[in-house]
């Protein structure tokens, strides 16, 4: 019985597994689509035919034959027409049972057929590559084929012409030589599968034929079948190294969706989750929960509540907003803005943490490089790498200046565009983004505006929704109660407040609430209007010109929504609308009180400087220019002089202005101790 299965031509065995009906229609249908390939499940390969399936996985170079030559046969029968035009098929294999990690593949898997899972961090470009090339003798115009496998182009050994035998020299036929479309990617674990303080390892995978290139991008999750091979690398005069390296040879790629999550609740968890949602003090418990080991805080935390679950994006006809918030913490070193990020990227569904130049040379957006070995490859960064995830971005000041560049696009339109080096190409990058930054001048000075605290353009702050300072100053009562939080901690080892709802159940609540869709309500919808008018209009009729944007009232929108989501409710109550606004007032004010008229003044976001600085600096210009027109120039003492006695500026305000304006270049010093309007 045995016997007879061993002796059991296995091109026939393959060709029962396609005499399936679905196998059968998509052979038929090959020449529709013009394909030259067929995709086989592997588990029809493992219920007919189990033993086949084994010889698969241990002996793909020889097996994968006979499954080619099978499909062609049963080709032969369903399109012979077709069959006759293409000569020949490749079977890709889709779906092996396990999937191997990346972290355990090793040499017992050279030669075998294996399936590996990771996200895309690098690709190449589609490049044709030779696999026979045709060479011309020189002396007797023979041509010479050469079947080509190593990196290298390898030219003919001798003329094939009997009576010639030369040596050379030949000539490269283009046209008569074979070629196929080539492109080498890498694939990293996914940050999900990565233990926690690991870095990520990763696996170059080549790529080769028209059906299998360019179906991927970095930023993709996929699972690749192909077989593991190890190859020395070669150095011109040493010859081939002892370690080899391993990479994968693709026989099938298939782009993994990113919408479920791969989080599994049990229903004893649904059930605490939906008993939590009914709980009127729910906001309350999920932001106690959130980095309990850290003292305060809580209208950050509040936010992070409101990142981690996130508004919804909306895909119009003719564009898309997004759902997911980005908040910035502005603040003193020490003062935990390091330890909430990392806790987040912990407790976020595909959550990444990054410092701001970003852990590879990618950055937080995307690079083009240049490989060893000549050519260009696309590499992924960080906001790429944690699409439809969360970005905690560290030291976002630090940035590469090319990220400065790209992150406009990353952080409103949520993607990132490359033309470089003969690669274009749009990514991905869907994120929520929670960034830290330290102050410009090592402390937050209250007595300047946010852009002069902090070294990031205005374009970039005024993309976040919320925008926190965290400032690290003695106050008595503060202080007695952390340091007592702090102690405790450090003498006990645990948490001294259990939060109500433990990490592992937040970020299963978080999954859990992602596919809710909660719409405004019209009482919410009237508050947030109302507060975005009184806003406006306050600003009009005051002399102020603008209070708020239009990019304000989508963030609005964005915290009432998560924190309906928070609840598990549908619909977006007047509740939720004055968290929003009330939470939106706090950034705000952190950010945008102007500090000499106490009246919130986004234009402080928008363009670096409070209303009344802004006026200030036009009184300070206005007395330049009268001066000049008297005197030709300015002197400094005398203007320091006329804004005291006529305008109540007083020295050290004057200074400070004085020392703006001419930071911007709108006056100069022409000469020691006398100044000029540019
Ligand atoms: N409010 C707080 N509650 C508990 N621990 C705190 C608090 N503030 C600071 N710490 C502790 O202080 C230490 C420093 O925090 P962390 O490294 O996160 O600061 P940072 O804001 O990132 O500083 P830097 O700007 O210098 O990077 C940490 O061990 C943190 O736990
Ligand atoms: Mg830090
Ligand atoms: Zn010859």
């Amino acid at each position: 019985m045995t016997e007879e299965i061993l002796v059991a031509d296995p091109q026939e065995r393959f060709q029962n597994i396609l005499k399936i009906v679905k196998y059968r229609q998509r052979l038929s249908q090959m020449a529709i689509s013009g394909a030259t390939s067929l995709i086989v499940d592997f588990e029809d390969a493992l219920t007919t035919d189990s033993e086949l399936a084994e010889s698969i996985i241990e002996e793909p170079d020889e097996y994968l034959e006979h499954a080619n030559r099978a499909a062609l046969a049963q080709l032969r029968i369903e399109d012979p027409e077709y069959a006759e035009r293409i000569e020949e098929v490749d079977v890709r294999f889709k779906g092996l049972p396990i999937a191997t990690s990346l972290r355990t593949l090793g040499s017992i898997h050279i030669g075998k057929l294996v399936m590996v899972e990771g996200i895309i961090i690098r690709s190449t470009p589609a490049r044709p590559m030779v696999t026979r090339a045709a060479f011309r003798c020189r002396r007797c115009g023979t041509v010479t084929y050469v079947e080509q496998s190593s990196p290298f182009l390898r030219t003919p050994v001798q003329c094939n012409d009997p009576a010639c035998r030369r040596k050379g020299p030949f000539e490269f036929l283009q046209e008569e030589s074979t070629f196929i479309d080539s492109q080498q990617i890498r694939i990293q674990e996914r940050p999900e599968d990565l233990p926690p303080g690991q870095l990520p390892r990763w696996l170059n995978i080549r790529l080769e034929g028209r059906e299998l290139v360019d179906l991927a991008r970095p930023g993709d999750m996929v699972a690749i079948v192909g077989v593991v091979r190890a190859v020395a690398p070669t150095f011109p005069r040493a010859g081939k190294l002892r370690v080899f390296r391993m990479h994968l040879d693709a026989n099938f790629i298939d782009v993994v969706s990113k919408e479920p999550e791969t989080v599994i609740i049990s229903p004893e968890e649904e059930e605490k989750i939906l008993k939590l949602t009914k709980d009127p003090w729910v906001h309350r418990k999920v932001i106690q929960s959130i980095a309990p080991s850290i003292f305060g805080y809580d209208h950050i935390k509040e936010s992070i509540m409101y990142l981690l679950f996130g508004g919804i994006s909306k895909q119009l006809p003719d564009i898309r907003i997004r759902g997911d918030m980005n908040v910035l913490l502005i603040g003193d070193p020490g003062t935990a803005k390091s330890q909430l990020l990392q806790y987040v990227a912990r407790i976020a569904p595909r959550g990444l943490y990054t410092a701001g130049r970003g852990s590879t040379a990618a950055g937080l957006t995307a690079a083009v490089l240049s490989v060893r070995g000549g050519g260009m490859t696309l590499e992924a960064g960080a906001l790429v790498l944690a699409d439809k995830g969360v970005a905690c971005i560290d030291e976002i000041d630090k940035m590469r200046k090319e990220d400065r560049v790209a992150i406009h696009e990353a952080m409103e339109q949520h993607t990132v565009s490359v033309a470089k080096g003969g690669i274009v190409a749009t990514l991905n990058a869907r994120t929520a983004i929670l960034a830290a930054a330290n102050p410009a001048l090592g402390r937050y000075e209250p007595y300047r505006t946010v852009a002069e605290n902090i070294s990031l353009p205005v374009t970039i702050l005024s993309r976040f929704d919320l925008i926190f300072v965290l400032r690290d100053v003695p106050e008595k009562e503060m202080d007695a109660e952390m340091t007592k939080h702090i102690l405790e901690l450090h003498r006990t080892g645990i948490v001294p407040v259990e939060p109500p709802v433990p990490a592992d159940l937040l970020r299963k609540y978080i999954s859990y609430t992602k596919n809710l869709k909660p719409v405004l309500t019209g009482e919410a919808l009237d508050r947030l209007k109302d507060f975005y008018l009184v806003m406006r209009s306050a600003s009009e009729t005051e002399g102020t010109p603008i209070a708020i944007t239009a990019r304000q009232l989508e963030s609005l929108v964005r915290v009432a929504e998560a924190r309906a989501r928070v609840a598990y409710r549908k619909e977006i109550l007047a509740e939720d609308a004055e968290a929003a606004i009330s939470i939106m007032k706090r950034s705000l004010e952190e950010v945008g009180i102007d500090v000499s008229s106490h009246k919130i003044d986004i234009d402080i976001i928008m363009t670096g400087k409070p209303k009344s600085l802004r006026d200030k600096l036009q009184i300070v210009l206005g007395a330049i220019v009268e001066m000049e027109r008297e005197t030709g120039m300015v002197q400094r003492s005398a203007l320091l002089e006329k804004l005291e006695s006529e305008y109540e500026i007083v020295g050290p305000d004057a200074e400070r202005l004085l020392g703006q304006l001419l930071k911007e270049g709108t006056i100069y010093s022409p000469t020691e101790g006398y100044l000029k309007k540019t």
